[in-house]
């Protein structure tokens, strides 16, 4: 055993708080972000965990990988469900990528497919993040928009009984992966990485939706 999970949380306090803070997030849990603005974070979404899922399914090849690629986590579904409860029938024409969105697909594409300690960086930030603030952000945007279970179900892990027993054997599991001391240093570079795009979506997000005020329905 390592101390790997309590690694690559210290080594991202700075992005995850940059992240947390990045005007766009904090004004979607302050109930400022235009209904416009939350389906587009959703869209970016699909596209950002149709690559990370898509990944997943090739690292079933791989003894490191697929201790992490649990089904019980995919998002996908979930978020073409919320798409289609926030867009309509058309969903699929309005899910336009953002430029931020585009190169943190990339960069999936480019890495996480292949590399074990690429994708598992990619896979902490995103699921365990989505475990832990993601569900604090889920019970704001369902208030906000007063959206009940269609339009957050991206927010609901239907197969994960208990968050925080999850999160407890998904560090174990990090604690446990057989990485050399260079891998380890790849994954974290690669974590701090990650928060720097999904903090540049949000960025850009945050310039095309500006401050609104939204009156839930
Ligand atoms: C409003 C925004 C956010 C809030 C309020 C928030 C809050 C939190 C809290 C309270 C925890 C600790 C949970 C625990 O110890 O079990 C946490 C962990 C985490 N968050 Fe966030 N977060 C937010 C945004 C984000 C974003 C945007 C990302 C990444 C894109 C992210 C990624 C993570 C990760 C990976 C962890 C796990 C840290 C670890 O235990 O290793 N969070 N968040």
């Amino acid at each position: 055993m390592s101390d790997f999970a309590a690694r690559l949380r210290r080594a991202t306090m700075v992005e995850h708080r940059e992240a947390e803070n990045r005007s766009f997030i904090s004004r979607l849990m302050a109930g400022s972000v235009s209904r416009e603005g939350f389906a587009a974070l959703t869209a970016q979404y699909l596209h950002i965990y149709r690559e990370l899922e898509a990944a997943a399914l090739a690292m079933h090849a791989d003894d490191r990988g697929r201790a992490f690629a649990d089904p019980a986590l995919f998002r996908v579904k979930a978020l073409e469900a919320d798409l289609a409860h926030l867009y309509g029938s058309h969903w699929e024409t309005a899910v336009v990528p953002a430029t931020a969105t585009l190169a943190y697909v990339d960069r999936l594409r480019s890495f996480a497919h292949t590399s074990a300690p690429h994708f598992i960086a990619h896979h902490y930030v995103r699921y365990l993040g989505d475990l832990s603030g993601g569900q604090l952000v889920g019970k704001s945007v369902a208030q906000t928009y007063a959206l009940g279970r269609a339009g957050t179900r991206f927010y609901s892990f239907d197969g994960i009984d208990d968050a925080r027993t999850y999160k407890i054997a998904y560090r174990a599991r990090l604690d446990a992966l057989p990485l050399t001391p260079e891998e380890a240093e790849t994954a974290i570079a690669e974590a701090q990485l990650a928060f720097r795009l999904n903090a540049a979506v949000f960025s850009e997000l945050g310039t095309a939706y500006p401050e609104d005020v939204v009156s839930a329905a």
